[in-house]
């Protein structure tokens, strides 16, 4: 239930800022959410959501019919703002933080004493310095001595796509407050419509918090992805070997794959390898072992192709990873851009869209077919995301040359 917070207004309405502006719209809070997309806006006001999530489409009817959510493309007035716009890497790697500079800029005009900010966005150390700098140059009203008369913490988002309704809810959540104070009314706000346990920190932790989470995966993800290597170089079953290791009780490998997709795991070590490049060594080793990955999936199709003399490729899942909608930064595209690019005929299968992604438009080899026909018109199958509805396929591959490169159809004869 409210709290000393009345109004909260939410900054950037995608994947993370619209669960969270219509979550807070169910527990009461009156939610003003803001976008530079008038797209985004015109839909949220009609009470859609903009993209697919579970139950999410209902939250936001209801939060939307209720009046507690109205969605603006300015930031309004309000008592609490969460930041949630993109952090993207630029060419070189470096953090993007236009976005997250441009919506503390537009927050700054509508700031009374008392706010509190709330950066969301996954963010270098010192982001959430630098949103209190842009507003303490932009209201020197706001500003008393060493004192700003606005709260502003970091409080990372950890919510998982496909279930980002229910983790927005119960998942811990760590508040990191520029002050002890800062962080306190962070954990006010959160107390009243998380269910999991809040842990105050101050805030450059907070952002390490969220980047060494990510970084931890790549790395445990990148030593799978060099067992595969290995494994794969002296014809050996890499899943075989992993399982049977797995049988040690304090060893617990991760599974091999085609590569770390999405815009979390592969992005985010950047952020601390950019600025910590002497640090970082192991990080960034972890970078280039899963961003090679593809490029090693490739090669086994194309030495599979020249063997069977073919060029017709089914390629199965495009989604950075299974059971999911999502295509960005995905290995599955880079792989079968790379075979197009070299003249293979792709058959794209991938059950969870009914369209290309644009980036894939200029390449008139690469087409989007059902699995049947994927199969009836290709020699070769490569198999690029474990999604649930491949599982059952297995039985239809049998006698054809396969390459599956998530160890979703994995044999393991000698473990029992
Ligand atoms: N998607 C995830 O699963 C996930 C998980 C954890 C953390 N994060 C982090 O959360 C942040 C947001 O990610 P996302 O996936 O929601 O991004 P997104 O691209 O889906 O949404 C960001 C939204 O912000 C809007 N925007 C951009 N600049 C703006 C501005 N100045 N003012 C108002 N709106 C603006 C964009 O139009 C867009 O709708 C990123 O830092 C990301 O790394 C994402």
């Amino acid at each position: 239930m409210p709290n000393e917070f009345k109004t909260v207004c939410v900054v950037g309405l995608g994947y993370i800022g619209l669960p969270t502006a219509a979550t807070l719209a169910s527990a009461g809070f009156a939610v003003k959410g803001t976008d530079i997309s008038e797209h985004i806006v015109e839909e949220l006001n009609e009470g859609r959501a903009h993209f697919s999530e579970p139950d999410l489409d209902m939250l936001v009817r209801g939060a939307v019919s209720s009046e507690r959510l109205k969605a603006y493309t300015e930031p309004q007035p309000a008592d609490a703002f969460i930041i949630t716009v993109p952090t993207p890497i630029r060419d070189d790697k470096s953090p993007d933080m236009s976005f997250v500079e441009a919506a503390a800029r537009s927050v700054a005009p509508v700031l009374e004493a008392g706010n509190l900010i709330i950066l969301e966005s996954t963010s270098p150390l010192g982001a959430t310095d630098g949103v209190a700098a842009i507003v303490r140059e932009a209201r020197p009203d706001l500003v008393e001595g060493e004192t700003l008369k606005v709260a502003i913490a970091y409080c990372p988002e950890r919510i998982l796509p496909g279930q980002m309704v229910r983790e927005l809810v119960q998942n811990d959540r760590i508040v990191g407050g520029l002050t002890p104070a800062d962080a306190e009314r962070a954990r006010d706000l959160y107390e009243s419509f998380v269910r999991g346990e809040i842990h105050m920190t101050d805030a450059k932790t907070a952002e390490l918090v969220k980047l060494i989470e990510n970084a931890y995966r790549d790395v445990n993800i990148a030593f799978a992805n060099e067992v595969a290597n290995v494994g794969e170089a002296h014809g050996l079953n890499p899943w075989e070997a992993i399982e049977l290791a797995n049988r040690h009780p304090r060893v617990n490998i991760l599974n091999p794959g085609p590569g770390v997709g999405g815009h979390c795991i592969a992005v985010d070590p950047w952020f601390l390898i950019s600025d910590n490049n002497d640090l970082t060594g192991l990080m960034a080793e972890a970078r280039r072992v899963n961003d090679g990955r593809p490029k090693s999936v490739i090669e086994k199709i194309r030495a599979a192709a020249k063997k069977a003399g073919t060029k017709k490729i089914a390629c199965l899942g495009l989604a950075f990873k299974p059971n999911v909608d999502d295509l960005r930064e995905s290995p599955a595209i880079d792989i079968a851009v790379g075979l197009a690019q070299e003249g293979f005929e792709i058959y794209a299968v991938e059950p969870h869209v009914n369209a290309l992604p644009e980036r894939l438009w200029r390449h008139d080899n690469i087409r989007l077919a059902g699995f049947d026909e994927a199969l009836a018109k290709s020699d070769i199958v490569a198999l690029l995301v474990g999604h649930k509805a491949f599982l059952k396929r297995k039985g239809d591959v049998e006698g054809r040359t396969v390459i599956d490169a998530v160890g979703l159809w994995r044999e393991s004869p000698h473990v029992a």
